[in-house]
């Protein structure tokens, strides 16, 4: 994949600033790629703050995959991965761990987040998408959560970050358009925390408790609920481990 990088000092937020461009200029050409050093109104998952941390890197990135709405939730997937083998360069020990969707934990800690918007989709199609990735590598601006430098005696920064996620990427995004969702859920078991991990997920008011299986074929979370003992899937919700 073609990348064209642009890196700002400070932005509102990466994925709003890439929105805004994409609206003007409609034909923006997938790869390109916005970075900013900080963020003053970086945003999260269902309209959440994402906390700023100095050093931390902001990314945003423009695809046009050209396919239905099912490739939002492969795509979500497929980028969980790429990070989870960024931070794997780097970090040998302790174990890295993908928790559903494309949350990277190391030690349980989150440490990034991914958020995905889609333009408006027309027949069943969507014109693109925009990929926001957060990571914590210099600081962990949450009690709960951890950074890429704590666990690293070599020094690391945003920009070596960046540019290992774009190779991780490229190569995981090239296989999907090739083969498929197959070979990329596959990597995506192999990253996840395992088989039985007690989660608990909270779908709007509701929360459900059980024990993690898998994903299904459409990338969807599989759990045996606690309860019924039966097996539910989940297509939208937050996963917390139950330790
Ligand atoms: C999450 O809720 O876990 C997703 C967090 C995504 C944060 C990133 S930081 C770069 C990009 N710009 C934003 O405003 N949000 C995303």
């Amino acid at each position: 994949m073609k990348w064209q990088h642009y890196k700002f000092d400070v932005l509102s937020s990466t994925q709003s600033h890439l929105q805004a461009l994409v609206n003007e200029t409609p034909n923006l050409p997938e790869g390109y790629v916005v970075q900013a050093g900080k963020q003053t109104s970086g945003y999260g998952r269902h309209g959440r703050d994402w906390e700023e941390g100095e050093g931390n890197l902001y990314t945003s990135f423009l695809l046009r995959p050209d396919c239905s709405v099912s490739a939002i939730g492969e795509v979500s997937l497929l980028s969980g991965v790429a990070l989870a083998n960024t931070f794997r360069k780097h970090i040998k020990t302790p174990p890295i761990y993908l928790k559903w969707p494309n949350d990277v934990l190391i030690e349980y800690k989150k440490c990034s987040g991914i958020l995905i918007d889609s333009g408006s989709i027309h027949d069943g199609l969507i014109p693109y998408l925009i990929i926001g990735v957060g990571v914590n590598v210099k600081a962990a601006p949450l009690k709960e959560s951890s950074h890429l430098q704590h666990y690293l005696t070599d020094d690391i920064n945003a920009d070596t970050v960046l540019s290992d996620l774009r190779q991780e990427f490229s190569t995981l995004y090239e296989q999907w358009k090739r083969e498929g969702f197959t070979p990329i859920r596959d990597k995506w078991l192999k990253n996840s925390f395992p088989v039985g991990t007690r989660v608990s997920v909270k779908i709007k008011d509701n929360k459900i408790t059980g024990k993690f299986q898998t994903i299904d074929n459409t990338g969807a979370l599989v759990i045996t609920c606690d309860n019924s003992n039966k097996t539910k899937t989940i297509t939208a919700g937050d996963v917390f481990i139950n330790e």
